[in-house]
């Protein structure tokens, strides 16, 4: 029988996780099917119990359900644990398991496809939202020599460096407090979807080799638009992130690694 996994959302029509992990089945060989579905507001825990009730084996979970999924699930890994928020669960011995891949995608991408080891680099992560929670452990565990979270609310950015602390040399603070001296900035805010611009000084992109976007298929953000007038050779967007973590997924639930590059470029949309 076809192995079935889905992507769970609201909304969830544009989402590109089936087109990825379609792309993924056929390319390894793999039986299965990978649907996309909406979920209500309320009902995602529900509406999960029922795909896995009828014999679906893992679901990927996007806004705004990341923080249900890890409520709901039966046993966190660690990137779950820690970052509060799950992008991904499966079925393991009739238990459901909740990881969180979004930020070892985001390092994969970083690391492998730019061809930008962290290890030694200082890294500068705007916002604290879920979704710089979920880059920051695996950034900390790259060995950097410095991560510094900045955002509006700068209670949260100390927040999340103070509960990963242990694993690495991290720092809260205010986007006025930033100073120069990054190697690489990585844009965690909701901004590029709304179109503001962040407050961040323009001494901060000195020096940077590397300004990150995580969101996907927005063009030139106002953050990357600022990021290249200010002399940032290399600009990009989350396309590569969301393939990553898609490829995390397959390879838990179906033991196999797939090849991202092709499929990144088969999603990619121009930044001008
Ligand atoms: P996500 O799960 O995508 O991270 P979120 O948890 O709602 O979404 O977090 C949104 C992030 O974008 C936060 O860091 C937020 O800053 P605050 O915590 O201070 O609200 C940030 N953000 C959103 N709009 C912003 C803006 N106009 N300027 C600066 N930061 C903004």
């Amino acid at each position: 029988m076809t192995d079935r996994y889905a992507v769970f959302g609201n909304p969830i029509a544009h989402s590109k996780s089936p087109v990825i992990h379609q792309a993924f089945a056929a390319q390894t060989g793999q039986d299965m099917s990978y649907e996309a579905f909406s979920a209500p507001l309320n009902g995602f825990a529900d509406a999960a119990r029922d795909f896995f009730d009828a014999g679906g084996l893992g679901i990927n979970i996007t806004i705004p359900f990341k923080v249900d999924a890890y409520e709901m699930a039966d046993e966190l890994r660690e990137g779950a644990a820690l970052t509060g928020a799950a992008n991904c669960l499966s079925v393991i011995d009739g238990r459901i398991v909740a990881e969180n891949f979004d930020g070892i995608g985001l390092l994969r991408d970083i690391e492998v496809n730019l061809n930008t080891p962290l290890a030694g680099k200082r890294v500068l992560i705007a916002g604290a939202g879920g979704a710089a929670r979920g880059a920051a452990l695996p950034l900390a565990q790259a060995g950097v020599s410095e991560l510094v979270i900045a955002n509006r609310s700068v209670g949260k950015a100390r927040a999340i460096a103070e509960r990963l602390s242990a694993h690495g040399p991290i720092t809260g603070c205010a986007y006025d407090d930033v100073a120069g001296g990054f190697d690489v900035i990585i844009n965690a805010t909701s901004t590029g979807l709304s179109g503001h611009r962040l407050p961040l000084p323009d001494s901060a992109f000195e020096g940077v080799t590397l300004a990150y976007d995580m969101v996907y298929g927005k063009g030139l953000t106002p953050f990357l638009a600022a990021a290249r007038d200010l002399g940032v050779a290399q600009v990009v967007d989350g396309a590569g992130m969301l393939v990553e973590q898609a490829a995390e997924a397959f390879l838990w639930w179906r033991g196999v690694r797939p090849d991202t590059p092709p499929v990144i470029k088969a999603i990619e949309v121009p930044l001008d």
